[in-house]
């Protein structure tokens, strides 16, 4: 049976994706930071013994000791889904933007998933797929309207990350996804996409690619997005 491991799910879509994993049969490996954001995922950890559960900072390398020991323990990782993020400070425009709040972000959305693949990678089987829960927003060709400075530069080079680590491990399949405008804290009050709906699009994308795919920015639909 094949192992997956999601970070920042304690809640949002990472919650989401690890009720969708492991009601497939998955073993998932879920992380999180704080035990009560995370209460509903532990809650189901303990009914689901296939759920394990550690905490980890995916911005500090010496919180992963938990999770390279869970890691090992499992032998493989057969699909790795960075998808803890954070919105940061909205920047609306240059005067507002604050470059200590804009290394926060990029600190969690593009060090982060850099971190956790430097230290999962290894663990990846030769067929094993990559996932970076980007967004829409990071794309450079659909930016229309400006503004949020720090999330959007951060996930596009999230992407720009994960195209490269599609050329470095030609054999594992690597996909930048954009979930949709989902009902989650950071979705906010106007999001349209309840999360499970959002986790069971992701779910089909993912176990659904191919190798042929390594590289492409999808959305929850598997709908093809521009950079
Ligand atoms: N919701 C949307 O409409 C939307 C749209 C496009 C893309 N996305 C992307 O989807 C992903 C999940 O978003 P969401 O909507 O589920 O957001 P959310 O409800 O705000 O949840 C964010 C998750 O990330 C975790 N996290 C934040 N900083 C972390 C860190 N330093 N280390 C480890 N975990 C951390 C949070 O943990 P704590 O509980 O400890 O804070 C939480 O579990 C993000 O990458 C986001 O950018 C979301």
């Amino acid at each position: 049976m094949k192992n997956v491991l999601i970070t920042g799910a304690g809640r949002g879509i990472g919650f989401s994706l690890v009720k969708e994993f492991a009601n497939n049969g998955y073993t998932v490996l879920a992380t999180y930071r704080d035990a009560a954001a995370a209460k509903n995922l532990l809650a189901f950890s303990k009914d689901n013994p296939k759920v394990k559960t550690v905490t980890a900072d995916v911005s500090d390398e010496s919180s992963f000791a938990d999770l390279k020991a869970a890691v090992q323990r499992l032998g493989h990782i057969h699909i790795l889904i960075n998808n803890a993020g954070v919105i940061g400070g909205k920047a609306r425009n240059l005067q507002e933007l604050n470059l200590d709040e804009m290394n926060k972000v990029f600190q969690v959305n593009t060090f982060g998933p850099i971190k956790v693949c430097k230290a999962v990678m290894p663990f990846v089987p030769k067929d094993g797929k990559v996932v970076q829960i980007s967004s829409l927003m990071g794309s450079i060709s659909d930016n229309g309207s400006g503004g949020y400075y720090d999330y959007r530069m951060s996930k596009t080079a999230l992407n720009m990350f994960n195209m490269c680590l599609s050329m470095e491990f030609p054999d594992v399949t690597c996909l930048t996804l954009h979930p949709g405008w989902v009902q989650t804290d950071m979705g906010g009050a106007g999001a349209t996409l309840p999360v499970d709906q959002c986790a069971k699009g992701l779910y089909k994308v993912i176990t659904e690619a191919t190798a042929a795919q390594s590289g492409d920015f999808l959305d929850y639909r598997g709908h093809q997005l521009g950079w």
